[in-house]
């Protein structure tokens, strides 16, 4: 069966099921994930109900999220079509959820013209891709999501699983040592609370951060980006710098590699570390990089027996010498655990989040909640997402036009940019140009001081410094901060209040009764006094809630 194309204005291709059925909405399907020791599901009964609501239609395989405790039952109720076999799955839907990259036997069952939607990996994987772009796939890559767009954090499947990760790591770490995290007073003696190094304060290692320190450890943590000093300090750890000066940001919020000197220097701090911490978690990558090694032989052989390392880096080669992939070992009495499963672990956690983050997708492809995807690659966030578009490789696409808005989201591995282009559109405006604008508006400026009346030209200058003051204001805040300071604003909007207790309020010079408001316009003025509070008071409670999340 074929896709049928509606339409095609530019750019955008909207897409329904073969022309037969070209009124029935799209067949998502969501086949068993294949991969050794993968246990997630890429929909979770909770989201079919979801995907019924914006008109798809929905066929689960038999098992699907058995590993991950939902039963076949819970999906019937949800809405879908439980169907036997893989194989009828990947070959009656028009539109494929999976997890993992799909396998070349997956591939091949998936059906001519469908659209995809899982990671992919583009970078790593150019045979998969061209086995795609043969069956004349649409492909939407969750791993190439335009993290930077603040929009785009909803479907940020990344982040989400990189958070899970981070706080099973800690999870792995307690399992495997011996002792409590939190330190004791009890009858019979003080226990010390254990130390935790976390190498890396990425999206992970900050997840591990915040984890370890509510488990009750001492948390210290290190990265060569000085900028996540702060993040790391709000999670209730402390930074450890290294004794070298050098920047360590290879911009936008990724990190570079370091000059020799620093490496040295950092290898000094981390055997320091290494003798003195009881668990060290390291989640140290550069986009596209092998995994810096980290953690010499010599340093695990400095810890003390009983302690725990857990690599999460073991995919990329590992920050420790002695990781072994997928594997718990102990060498020199430190056990060492290389899994590369760590969100799939945690199972219903990790499915229920991928889940949400794929609705959020499909809801933006399908605005219009019929059922039919629209794959409109005029928008950012969907640009950057498909890596195939009907059979034609569109990876990598061009650098969204917005400026970044969240640096501490980052993929974990960076497509390389194009050569040739900066980062977003916002081209500063020449000098020329800003002396005409500038030009311009003085010329119009004086023509109205010249004709208005007095009384307008001076409520004009207010309103013109107004919008001046109140543009460099909200220019200079960071896009993420953007809602708190629509709150803030909303509640000092409230002046207004001031109209309705002149209203109220008993004349100062205690004027006579006819000056006095009527019964009408008290009521009217007490009413509005009332609005006016919860607007005041309630903006201000809504920024503190929303500052206090940045905090955390
Ligand atoms: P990320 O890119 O957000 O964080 C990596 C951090 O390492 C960055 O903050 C970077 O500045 C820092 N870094 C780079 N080089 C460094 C160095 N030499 N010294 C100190 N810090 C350095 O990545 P994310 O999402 O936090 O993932 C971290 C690691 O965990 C990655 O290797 C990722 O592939 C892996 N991962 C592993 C999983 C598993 O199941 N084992 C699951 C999810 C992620």
């Amino acid at each position: 069966m074929q896709t049928d194309v509606l339409a095609e204005p530019a750019g955008e291709t909207r897409v329904a099921a073969t022309p037969e059925r070209a009124s029935q909405p799209l067949l998502i399907g969501v086949p068993k994930e294949t991969a050794p020791l993968e246990k997630r599901v890429a929909t979770v009964p909770e989201v079919v109900e979801k995907l019924v609501k914006l008109g798809f239609r929905v066929a689960v395989q038999s098992g699907a999220g058995d590993a991950a405790n939902f039963a076949d039952d819970t999906y019937r109720a949800a809405g879908a079509e439980v169907l036997p076999t893989a194989a009828e799955v990947w070959s009656r839907s028009d539109m494929v959820f999976k997890v993992r990259a799909p396998s070349p036997d997956e591939v091949r069952l998936l059906r001519e013209g469908a659209t995809l939607i899982s990671f992919i990996w583009p970078a790593q994987n150019p045979e998969l891709m061209q086995q795609l772009a043969a069956r004349r796939a649409t492909v939407l890559a969750i791993d190439s999501l335009p993290r930077q767009l603040s929009r785009a954090q909803k479907m940020d499947a990344l982040t989400s699983m990189a958070g899970i990760s981070g706080y099973r790591a800690v999870i792995e770490a307690a399992n495997a040592f011996g002792r409590f995290f939190n330190g004791q007073i009890t009858a019979a003696g003080k226990i010390p609370p254990a130390k935790v190094f976390i190498a890396g304060a990425g999206v992970a290692g900050l997840a591990a951060i915040g984890t370890a320190a509510n488990l009750g450890a001492i948390v210290r943590a290190n990265d060569t980006r000085a900028e996540v000093a702060d993040q790391v300090v709000s999670l209730g750890g402390e930074f450890v710098k290294v004794d070298y000066e050098e920047e360590g940001s290879g911009g936008g919020g990724y990190a570079k590699v370091m000059s020799e000197g620093f490496q040295q220097a950092q290898r000094e701090m981390y055997a320091k570390q290494a003798r003195e911490v009881d668990i060290i978690i390291t989640t140290a990558l550069i986009p596209g990089k092998p995994a810096p090694k980290l953690i010499t032989a010599d340093m695990v052989k400095s810890m003390k027996p009983g302690s725990v390392i857990v690599d999460m880096a073991a995919e990329q080669g590992g920050n420790c010498e002695l990781t072994v992939p997928n594997e718990a070992v102990v060498r020199h009495g430190v056990t060492i655990i290389g899994y590369t499963d760590l969100a799939s672990r945690l199972a219903k956690q990790s499915s229920t989040l991928y889940s949400t983050n794929l609705l959020r997708l499909t809801e933006e492809l399908c605005k219009t909640k019929d059922g039919v995807i629209d794959v409109n690659m005029e928008d950012d966030a969907i640009r950057g997402l498909t890596v195939i578009k009907e059979g034609g490789i569109t990876w990598p696409p061009p650098p969204p036009k917005i400026p970044a808005a969240a640096p501490q989201a980052k993929p974990a591995a960076m497509p390389p940019a194009p050569k040739g282009h900066g980062h977003g559109s916002s081209e500063p405006m020449s000098a020329k140009s800003l002396a005409i604008v500038f030009g311009v508006g003085a010329l119009l400026f004086l023509l109205v001081g010249l004709y208005a009346p007095a009384s307008f030209l001076s409520h004009f200058t207010v309103f013109v410094l107004a919008c001046f003051v109140g543009y460099m204001v909200v220019w200079n805040v960071t896009p993420s901060l953007h809602t708190p300071l629509m709150s803030v604003t909303n509640a000092i909007s409230s002046i207004i209040a001031i109209g309705a207790l002149i209203q109220v309020a008993p004349p100062l010079t205690g004027g006579d009764a006819v000056n006095r408001p009527n019964a009408l316009i008290l009521g009217l003025a007490v009413f509005a006094l009332a609005l006016t509070a919860v607007n005041m008071f309630g903006g201000f409670a809504v920024t503190r809630r929303m500052l206090a999340m940045f905090r955390k």
